[in-house]
Formats: C-alpha cells, sequence, structure tokens
C-alpha cells in the first residue's frame, strides 16, 4: 500500500520539487500551503508522514508539530530548516520532531530520512500489534476451564476489569489467584501501566513497609539512598497484595488509608505521596476468621470487600480437570520435547475423581512428572503419583467379590489410610482421629504398610 506523504511549505517551488520527487519515489504527496491547511487535511485524509518548513507564515513548524504530536501522535514529522544550527535541530527532536533536514538539501537525504522514519513507524506498530495479540492470548489461553464455578469467575474478572474498583480474590492454595489478578489487569484500561505483585508472607514484616511504600535516605541503618516502593512502581497500574491475610496489623492500617485517601508516606519521609493504583488483594485465608480472631482489621476486610471473587477448588469443577490436564500436557510436550498424545482413560478417570488438595498447581506438577516418567505414547496410570491412583484402582473394583478377602481388605485398609493421611496433610493425629481409631493404632497399621509419612502427602 502507497504511503501518503503531506509535504507544508509555503514556497510553492519547493513544495512541487518535493511533491514531484516523492510520486516519483512511489509515495502518494499532498502539498499544503501552510500550517492550518496541513491540520485540516490531517484531520481528513490518512498521513502517515509530514514533511514540514521550519518557517511558515501564520502558524509556525514548530507549533504545527506540537499540534501534530498531541493529535497524531503516530504521525512522523521531519523538519525542513534554513538555519541548521545543532542546536535548532536538537530543540525539534527534543519537542518530537523524527528528524530534520537542512536546506539546501539533495532529494536523495530527503529519501533516506522520509524511508527510515516509515520503516520505524511500521516496527513500532508492529510491537503494538504484537503485544496486543500477546495480551489477547493472555486472556484466552491462561484461564483454563469450562466448568458452570469457573465460567461465573470469568463474568466476574469481565465485570469488574473495565473499572477501577478493589477485588478481593479467595480460594484455597493453587486456584488461580494469582493468574486472576494478571488477568484482571491485563484486560483493564491500565494494562499498558505496570502489574506489580507483593508476596506479604515472604517479606518480613520488618521490611514490609519500606517494600511497599518505599523509603528516604537514612530511615533506617542500611537506607542509603531514596528507594520508591511498590505503590510507586505500580503507579497508573495494578498491585496485587498476595496473601494479604497475613500482612500484620500495624501495616494494614497503612493499606486502609491508601484505599481510603489514595495517599502514603515513604518510611522516614514526610512528604505524602499520591498514587494511583488499582488494588487485587489475594488470600487462601478465610479473612472473616482472622477478623474474628482479631488478626486482620474488619474496616480493612470491608473496603477490600468490594468485589470478592472466591476461586473455586479444583473438586468443585471436576469437568475441567480433562481440559487443563491436556493444556498442561501440551505445554511439557513442548518444553520437554516429547510427543505424548493423552491420557488412558483409567489415568483420566483417576485423575477427575482425585480431589486435588493442592489444585492447579498440584495437577500441572502431576501433569509434569507424569511426562517425565512416561515411556510411551499415552499417560497411564503408573504414570500419576501413587496418592492419585491408588484411590482409584480401589473404586474401580468396589463392587466386584474378591477372590481373595484377606488381600482386599488389607488394600482397602492402605487405601484409607492414605485418604486419611493425605486429607490431614500427612498429621498422624489427625489422620487417626478421621479414622476413629487410636493414634497407636494408626502407627501400627501404617507400619505394617510401609507406608511413609510426608509432612504435605502431595509434595
Ligand atoms: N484457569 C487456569 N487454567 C490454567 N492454568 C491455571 C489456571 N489457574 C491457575 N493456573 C495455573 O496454576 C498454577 C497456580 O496458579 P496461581 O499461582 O495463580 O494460584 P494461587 O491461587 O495464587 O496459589 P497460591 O495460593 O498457592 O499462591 C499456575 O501455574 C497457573 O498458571
Ligand atoms: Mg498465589
Amino acid at each position: 500500500m502507497s504511503r501518503t506523504i503531506l509535504v507544508v511549505d509555503d514556497e510553492i517551488r519547493l513544495a512541487d520539487v518535493l511533491t514531484v520527487a516523492l510520486s516519483d519515489l512511489g509515495y502518494n504527496a499532498i502539498a499544503a500551503e501552510n500550517a492550518v491547511e496541513a491540520l485540516d487535511i490531517l484531520s481528513k485524509e490518512q498521513i502517515d508522514l509530514v514533511l514540514t518548513d521550519l518557517r511558515l507564515p501564520g502558524m509556525d513548524g514548530r507549533q504545527l508539530l506540537n499540534e501534530i504530536r498531541t493529535n497524531y501522535p503516530e504521525t512522523p514529522v521531519v523538519m525542513i530548516t534554513a538555519f541548521a544550527s545543532v542546536r535548532d535541530a536538537v530543540e525539534l527532536i527534543k519537542e518530537g520532531a523524527f528528524d530534520y533536514i537542512a536546506k539546501p538539501f539533495e532529494i536523495e537525504d530527503v529519501a533516506a530520512t522520509v524511508y527510515r522514519a516509515l520503516r520505524l513507524n511500521e516496527v513500532v506498530k508492529d510491537n503494538e500489534r504484537l503485544r496486543t495479540e500477546l495480551e489477547g492470548r493472555y486472556r484466552f489461553d491462561q484461564l483454563i476451564g469450562t466448568s458452570a464455578p469457573f465460567c461465573r469467575v470469568i463474568e466476574q474478572v469481565t465485570e469488574v476489569c473495565e473499572s477501577r474498583a478493589t477485588v478481593l480474590l479467595t480460594g484455597e492454595s493453587g486456584t488461580g489467584k494469582e493468574v486472576v489478578a494478571r488477568s484482571i489487569h491485563f484486560n483493564s484500561p491500565r494494562s499498558k501501566r505496570p502489574f506489580v505483585a507483593v508476596n506479604c508472607a515472604a517479606i518480613p514484616e520488618g521490611l514490609l513497609e519500606s517494600e511497599l511504600f518505599g523509603h528516604v535516605k537514612g530511615a533506617f541503618t542500611g537506607a542509603i539512598n531514596n528507594r520508591p516502593g511498590r505503590f510507586a512502581q505500580a503507579d497508573g497500574g495494578t498491585l496485587l497484595l498476595d496473601e494479604i491475610g497475613d500482612m500484620p496489623i500495624a501495616i494494614q492500617a497503612k493499606i486502609l488509608r491508601v484505599l481510603q485517601e489514595r495517599t502514603f508516606e515513604p518510611v522516614g519521609g514526610t512528604q505524602t505521596q499520591e498514587t494511583d493504583v488499582r488494588i487485587v488483594a489475594a488470600t487462601h485465608k478465610d479473612l472473616k476468621t482472622a477478623v474474628s480472631q482479631g488478626l486482620f482489621r474488619e474496616d480493612l476486610y470491608y473496603r477490600l470487600n468490594v468485589f470478592p471473587i472466591e476461586l473455586p477448588s479444583l473438586r468443585n469443577r471436576k469437568e475441567d480437570v480433562p481440559l487443563i490436564a491436556a493444556y498442561f500436557l501440551k505445554q511439557f510436550n513442548e518444553s520437554m520435547g516429547k510427543r505424548i498424545s493423552g491420557f488412558t482413560p483409567k489415568a483420566q478417570t483417576a485423575m477427575v475423581e482425585y480431589r486435588w488438595p493442592g489444585n492447579i498447581r498440584e495437577l500441572q506438577n502431576c501433569v509434569e512428572r507424569a511426562v517425565i516418567v512416561a515411556k510411551g505414547t499415552l499417560i497411564d496410570l503408573q504414570n500419576l503419583p501413587r496418592y492419585v491412583f491408588e484411590g482409584h484402582l480401589n473404586a474401580d473394583e468396589q463392587n466386584e467379590i474378591p477372590s481373595d478377602i484377606d488381600a482386599e481388605l488389607l488394600k482397602q485398609e492402605r487405601h484409607f489410610l492414605l485418604k486419611a493421611l493425605e486429607e490431614s496433610d500427612g498429621i498422624q493425629i489427625k489422620a487417626a482421629q478421621m479414622l476413629g481409631i487410636s493414634e497407636r493404632s494408626f502407627w501400627h497399621r501404617i507400619k505394617k504398610h510401609d507406608i511413609k509419612i510426608v509432612k504435605k502427602m502431595l509434595n
């Protein structure tokens, strides 16, 4: 497609020379005698580049440049100037001109500059397009699931992303709170600004305030410079306060203030700073209980709870398991250079029926491990971790009359021992209580079955 160049010069002869030369080079060239006429053309036509004299009657080239920068920021402007002192040129470029050409000029110079400007513009546009595409991919590919509870989540994300309302994400560990926080950001008008995540549970209490709000030089030993915090980094964008349920009470008060007044002070500083940040808070804890225990400020809870989104656990959306497993299988195939085409029906059923206490993250780990150990083209039961398939083997054969009742009872016993351990995160006394036996009896049984206790059975 031919590019259109607008030549602005009050010297008709020069304008003619330029338009003819540019047409010869294959561009569409339009001429304007002054800035007003140029702006009129810009408002009506699709112009890819403006070539303008600096000295024009009435509104001069510099003012025209400013108008174009403001109203058509993507259109490059090349200035033609008779007095090309370096200072002028630098000033023009600072003000947003792509380049300048000094009079008298060779037409080849004009051609080369125009070519470079158009080419750069294309690269910038390509970049923008790639970025949009990437964000699009983010939106559609990262949030897998078609079950009703998950569709409800997507619906809520869509409802809330346009606004700057505070969002509170709750859900068990591994249910996708961080991915959802990101997709809220990348689908919001703030998407071009930063997304910053702070894990409130991972930062020592003494450092959290400075991490969030920054500090001024000398605020404490080791503060050798002013340092901006996460609020400043996220300005204009989104700040994820992850594991907010673990935030110390003293800092909760400061967060409350940011939410109410949109201002904060860096540690050791007296100057109040304004902030324009959208807050997404996430926690796997039940904040209401934390409030009743005096561990979480009630006023902050209500401020955060403006738009709550609860992420369903994977066992409450079992029908999504095959879809998510297939998604991870594809990813691990690619990263490990494998060609596993799917799961055997038995493996698939076992995965759907398993409880997934670690949710999607656990499923992801399980598929990764299976891809590593699988020898054939399909992932089978024995490629899954023991606790996933043992329960299942059992369920499969539940209704048949066993040919060896003792062996069968042992198998059942083993199954329930493992299940209780898994549900109690490996805590024996809890597991024993679940099964209605003493801890001592529990201990004897797991010895008999040679079951090794791992604190968290899923690891
Ligand atoms: N809907 C989804 N589709 C596909 N993958 C997902 C989905 N939700 C989460 N994941 C993946 O599952 C893993 C866990 O997600 P994420 O870290 O967001 O969970 P979380 O709720 O923040 O967990 P935690 O409480 O442990 O921090 C990530 O690898 C993420 O990419
Ligand atoms: Mg998380």
